[in-house]
């Protein structure tokens, strides 16, 4: 006898029962991400979701002989646009014309997923508005470390909390230079040249380097999890570019490593944000994050801390978040609703966190140099917690590291700029929150 009851779990039916006809999907984008979505669509044609269009720009090169014979291929969007598909997934990145797609498939009712973070971060709420007025969905669970569902868990798993922090290593091509410099003690440019020939990152990388691609990232994640609408702008972002092989050495004296954080918290209306290299303590779950992982941890005032750890990127693990959606919109069409609408507030919003700090100095070695260090910084009100200073080093490039007790960066800013006009400093001073 067949049992025709339902995964009390998934709802999932059985196979041979009664079941609606499957949602009619469009992907538009066939790369990295495009490509394995359809791989998992096409392997799974028994399903909720039937893939009906695939559309890329010059679309005869992209043909693939698993794909099934009735799905069309075309690069005309309007056709798609224009067809009974109920779901269009965007998979081609960037503002435009991802952002036309995206909004004329809503404006026609149709509900979109997307793993696109530039144009979530940017034009998320009115997308989100766009959606809801025509009613259908927007999905972008992909859009923020990959395949770790981090924003499904804030949505769903955690909007019962009221969650005030966010922080996240969420930037792979960061986190692998960084693990490299910390395990080669090689210099920064050669820790970059090795991540661009390995294909971990882009020939240009500033995006990534220099906290762009994390703030995008850091941006969603506090309209998902605290519920604030921020501009990627507003949040301030810090280059890895001057982190060398020594401050490890240090980092390592002051038992912490170095990672690439993006972190925010909201209090008492003001949202703290920020991305860029810290000083975090080398046995944290920070501190352990290796390679090209992501790692996302959230606190809240009911539930307190969460962890969400895994591949960031990768057309696979992407592939998953983003069939993920697709599952749930299906669902959604037949009547579920996830994430209620918490109404989204627009914060102040502040760089100027409280925080113990480690300052690098590369000096011409002089007498009376910590002696004038310690002057400015008294002037300034700010405590030296400690000072090191490792042998065997040139003492006319002489490193050596001040670390100071917590104050805000406002405060420490006017002192730091007296200290760049010291006849004997090299180089500017290198200054890193650390994160206890
Ligand atoms: N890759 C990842 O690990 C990852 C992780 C998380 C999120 N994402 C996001 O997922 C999205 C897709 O990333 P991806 O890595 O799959 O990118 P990709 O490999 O560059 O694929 C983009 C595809 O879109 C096509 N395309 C670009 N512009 C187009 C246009 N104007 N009209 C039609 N087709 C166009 C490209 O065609 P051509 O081949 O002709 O260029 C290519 O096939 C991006 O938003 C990205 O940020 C990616």
């Amino acid at each position: 006898m067949q049992d025709n009851s339902a995964n009390p779990l998934t709802n999932a039916k059985p196979q041979g029962d009664a079941r609606p006809s499957p949602c009619r999907v469009a992907l538009i984008g066939f790369g990295t991400v495009g490509r394995a979505v359809a791989k998992i669509l096409c392997e799974r044609r028994d399903g909720p979701l039937r893939l009906t269009h695939i559309s890329n720009r010059n679309v005869e090169k992209k043909r693939q002989s698993w794909v099934p014979a009735d799905v069309l291929w075309t690069d005309d969007l309007e056709l798609v646009l224009h067809s009974d598909v109920q779901i269009v997934v965007e998979l081609i990145g960037g503002l435009d014309p991802a952002g036309q797609i995206v909004r004329r498939a809503l404006e026609a009712g149709k509900s979109v997923v997307t793993a696109n973070k530039q144009l979530i971060a940017r034009q998320g709420p009115d997308l989100l508005r766009l959606a809801a007025s025509h009613g259908c969905r927007l999905e972008f669970g992909a859009s923020v470390a990959g395949g770790v569902p981090v924003l499904p868990a804030l949505r769903t798993g955690l909007c019962g909390d009221r969650l005030h922090g966010i922080a996240g290593i969420l930037n792979g091509t960061c986190n692998y230079i960084l693990s490299r410099i910390e395990h080669a003690r090689i210099p920064f440019s050669e820790a970059l040249e090795e991540a661009q020939a390995r294909g971990y990152a882009e020939a240009d990388a500033s995006e990534d380097l220099d906290g762009g691609d994390a703030r995008a990232k850091l941006t969603i994640l506090v309209l998902a999890g605290l519920n604030a609408q921020v501009t990627p702008e507003s949040v301030r972002a810090r280059s890895i570019r001057p982190i060398d092989a020594v401050d490890f050495d240090y980092a390592a004296e002051l038992g912490c490593t170095i990672r690439q954080i993006s972190r925010a918290d909201l209090n008492e209306g003001t949202l703290f944000a920020e991305v860029g290299p810290c000083l975090v303590p080398a046995d944290s779950p920070f501190g352990r994050v290796q390679k090209n992982l992501n790692l996302v941890l959230t606190s809240g005032q009911y539930g307190g801390d969460m962890a969400f750890l895994g591949a960031g990127a990768g057309g696979d693990p992407t592939a998953v978040a983003v069939v993920s959606d697709l599952m749930f919109v299906a669902e959604s069409l037949s009547g579920d609703a996830r994430g209620a609408a918490n109404k989204v507030s627009a914060p102040a919003i502040s760089s100027d966190f409280e925080t113990p700090w480690y300052l690098r100095f590369f000096v011409r070695d002089q007498p009376g140099i910590v002696a004038r260090l310690a002057q400015i910084l008294a002037e300034h009100r700010l405590n030296i917690d400690s000072v090191l200073q490792k042998p065997g080093f040139d003492k006319a490039a002489l490193p050596f590291v001040i670390t100071l007790e917590p104050c805000r960066d406002s405060q420490l800013h006017p002192a730091l700029e007296k200290m760049s006009g010291l006849d004997f400093a090299l180089r500017p001073c290198l200054c890193l929150p650390i994160l206890r």
